[in-house]
Formats: C-alpha cells, structure tokens, sequence
C-alpha cells in the first residue's frame, strides 16, 4: 500500500486562467492542515491557465498538463511540445484520457509516445486506460485494458517506475451521462491492472499508484478508497469547486487512514 493517497482533479476545457487561479489558491487554502505525508494532490489546468497556476501555486498540490505532443519541437501546427511544458515547471503530464482517445481519436501507440516522452523529460505520465460499454457487455473490458497497458507502457523501463501513475477510467462511467463503477468492479479491474503491470514492469510494477476516474463524487468516493486495490481518485466534476473538492477529501482520508492502520 502506498503512504499517500492520490487525489487530483483535470479540469478539462472548463477554466479560465483567471478562475483556474482563484481556485487554486483555494483548494491550497482549504486542504493547508492536510499533510502532505498522507496527501499527494494534483490538479490538471489548460494549456493557458498554466502560467497563472504557477504564479499562484504554494507547493502544496501539485500540477500538470493535460496533454502533450510527444516531440520537444517541430511542424505540428496547434499543439505543445514537452519543451513549452517544461518551462513552467509542470510535475505530471496525462497521456489516454478517454476524451483524447475517443472524440480525438487517439490511439494506443501515441499514448505510448507521450508516456515515454514526458518519463524521459523527467515528469510523472498519467496513463488513463478503460473500456467502453460495449467492450464491457462484450466480456472484453480487461483485454482492452491489458492491451491499453502494453502499449501504452511499451517506452517504459521499470528504472522509471517511480514517475508512473494509472487512472482506470471506465469510458460508461465519466461525465455527464456515466454511471459509476460498482466498488465490486472496480475492484476486479484494478486487480486485473495491477497484475498486467508486474507482467510488464517486474517488480517495479507493485508500487505505481492506480486510481480510480469516474462520476466520483463525495458519496461514492469513500467505497473506492476502503478497497486495498485502489490507491487514489481521479475527480472531475466533484472537484471544480473547491470546497466541494474539500468536503469530498476530507472524507475520504479518515478511510484511508484506517486502511493504513490494518495494514501495520
Ligand atoms: P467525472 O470525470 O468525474 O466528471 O466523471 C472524470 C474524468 O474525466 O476524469
């Protein structure tokens, strides 16, 4: 069991750098009496909101891109390099989002890309994989997943582990119309995650932290984290107020805690 738990928020498409400050230096504000030896928390803004983030940002939460072309420069009109990123310092870069790969189209392969990209600039990847419903009904959600981490996985040495994260993000699960896992399945895939990962990694696999995404809001969140096979929570809607976000934390840590008291 990891010493921290893992709870951050991708803000998506729905922040302004201005609002994304104002609720940045809120969260930091509300969460100031969490440790951070029990806490890791991150927060994902626009491309546009990163500078002001950073202007803002105490230390405390840490902060990441939500996307990133795989390549430090080139002719690739429209998007922004790992280069541009490290300028502002950034702590983590997601790769497979399910909004990249299925309304952009993005594959298994380019995630890959990212992955090894953002691991060589010295940031932690975010690798998000899940199934759709139609994976799901047709029995093969862990293939796809076994899959999703082969490739996507492909440019990793188990040397750089320790800037590994995974999000098991269910596609029928996030936003508007998901419904959430049941904690009975997403136990069942976090095992199955965690399983393909000391098949890839070795060793080196049974600490990257895997974290659960999908209509987590704070009523459901506390049955994620009593499970041993989850080690953290990736928010979207229940996390862009920051008090709510609060609330949702607070929760949740007293649950963890005691996780962590069975276990020593
Ligand atoms: P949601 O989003 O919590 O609003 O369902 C999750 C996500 O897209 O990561």
């Amino acid at each position: 069991m990891l010493k921290r738990l893992l709870i951050g928020t991708n803000l998506k498409m729905h922040k302004t750098a201005a609002e994304t400050a104002e609720y940045l230096r809120r969260l930091q504000e509300l969460t100031a009496d969490i440790s951070r030896e029990e806490l890791t928390l991150f927060v994902l803004p626009s491309f546009t909101a990163l500078e002001r983030a950073n202007a803002v940002r105490d230390g405390s939460v840490l902060l990441g891109a939500q996307n990133m072309y795989p390549a430090a420069r080139g002719a690739f009109a429209g998007e922004i390099s790992v280069r541009m990123l490290r300028e502002f310092h950034l702590d983590i870069v997601m790769a497979g989002h399910s909004e990249r790969r299925h309304i952009f189209g993005e594959t298994d392969e380019t995630e890959g890309h990212k992955v090894g990209c953002a691991l060589e600039n010295g940031m932690v990847a975010l690798l998000c994989i899940g199934e759709t419903a139609e994976q799901r009904d047709s029995g093969s959600a862990d293939e796809i997943l076994q899959t999703q981490l082969h490739i996507g996985l492909k440019r990793v040495t188990p040397g750089q582990c320790e800037k590994l994260w995974v999000a098991y993000e269910p596609v029928w699960a996030i936003g508007n119309n998901g419904q959430p896992a049941t904690a009975a399945y997403a136990d069942e895939r976090h095992r199955v995650i965690r399983h393909t990962l000391l098949k890839i990694l070795g060793k080196a696999g049974t600490n990257v932290p895997i974290i659960y995404g999908g209509s987590v809001n704070p009523e459901n969140a506390v049955q994620y984290i009593a499970l041993d096979s989850v080690d953290g929570l990736f928010t979207g809607r229940s996390a862009w107020y920051a008090d709510a976000f609060n609330v949702l934390l607070r929760r949740v840590l007293p649950v963890w805690r005691s996780r962590a008291t069975r276990r020593t």
